[in-house]
């Protein structure tokens, strides 16, 4: 089954609005300051599809671009007068950053109260592309109860902790901060990386499959055990489009469900950020939660 995140994240948008008016009704707007160094493709890609569903739910996004003679002190500086600024509720800075300044030095100058992205080791938020994984997993619990005899699964969280779910990729944006999350939230798992010899016999076991690497053919048909589900969040470019780390037509045959690309974790993903922006503009008021 290939599963819909442009669906999924129009449900998700629906609590979003209500605490939007909320915050209106008090004379606040949810603001995210975006800073985008460099033209990398997928990286404008990303930054595009985020002001457009800024723009649809009403939260003001503004776009802080440079081109890469940007040095390292006014990119930190313009950060520290963003973390400054009462208006600004959250702050991120696309990745990758294409000018030499150490990742350290970026994730630990956004302060943890506006780190919507959850790159800061104390970050008051969840990172987005782990909550989109996680909302993904949700829908494919809930299909699965609907076709099942009910007894199978009692709970959402139970139903996971059963699953043996292999991550792949250890990466900074993607593997990294799923596997913090995981963790965070009790969900066992094995992760792989470029130096794992038995990634295909790791894939063969496991229920739930999620390459994070942004290469092709990370994953194939026959790596898979029947029914399970692959979610793929790395992407690659291929003749000016963006593609899993797996062959979609190999998938549409051979997994229970998988992601699209475009369509799978990416729109949930930006629905994720534009949450944790409203969950930081929520927490500078007296918000009826
Ligand atoms: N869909 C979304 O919303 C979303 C969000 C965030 C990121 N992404 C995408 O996710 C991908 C990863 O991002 P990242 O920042 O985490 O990248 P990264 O830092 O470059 O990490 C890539 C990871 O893949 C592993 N790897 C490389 N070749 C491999 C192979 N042949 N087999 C198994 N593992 C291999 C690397 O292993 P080593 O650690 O051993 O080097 C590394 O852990 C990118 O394509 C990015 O665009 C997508």
């Amino acid at each position: 089954m290939k599963i819909d995140g442009r669906k999924i994240a129009l449900e998700l948008e629906k609590p979003l609005k209500a605490d939007i008016n909320k915050l209106n009704d008090q004379g606040i707007t949810p603001h995210l300051a975006v800073i985008l160094v460099g033209k990398d493709k997928s990286s404008i890609n990303y930054v595009r599809q985020k002001l457009k569903i800024g723009r649809k739910l009403k939260i003001k996004i503004r776009l802080y671009r440079y081109n890469l003679t940007l040095t390292p002190e006014v990119l930190i500086n313009l950060v520290n007068s963003l973390n400054k600024d009462k208006k600004v509720h959250g702050i991120i800075v696309q990745r990758p950053v294409t000018i030499q300044i150490p990742s350290d030095a970026i994730n630990n100058a956004v302060y943890p109260e506006k780190d919507v992205d959850g790159f800061h080791p104390d970050s008051c938020f969840d990172p987005p592309v782990a909550l989109a994984v996680n909302e993904i997993l949700r829908f494919i619990y809930k299909v699965k109860l609907s076709g099942k005899n009910k007894t199978e699964t009692a709970d959402y969280s139970g139903w996971l902790k059963k699953k043996k779910i292999l991550l792949i990729g250890r990466g900074e944006t993607a593997g990294k901060p799923i596997a913090k999350y995981f963790n965070k939230i009790g969900i066992r798992f094995t992760m792989a990386h470029s130096q794992s010899r038995n990634i295909k016999k790791l894939s063969r076991i496991s229920d739930i499959v999620i390459p994070c690497v942004g290469k092709p053919n990370i994953v194939r048909h026959d790596m898979l055990k029947k029914s399970a589900a692959i979610i793929g969040v790395g992407l690659h470019p291929e003749n000016d489009k963006l593609k899993p780390d797996y062959n979609q037509a190999e998938m549409e045959k051979s997994a229970g469900f998988y992601t699209p690309v475009p369509g799978g974790v990416g729109p949930v993903n930006v629905v994720m950020l534009m949450r944790n922006t409203v969950l930081a503009a929520k927490k500078t008021v007296n918000f009826d939660f």
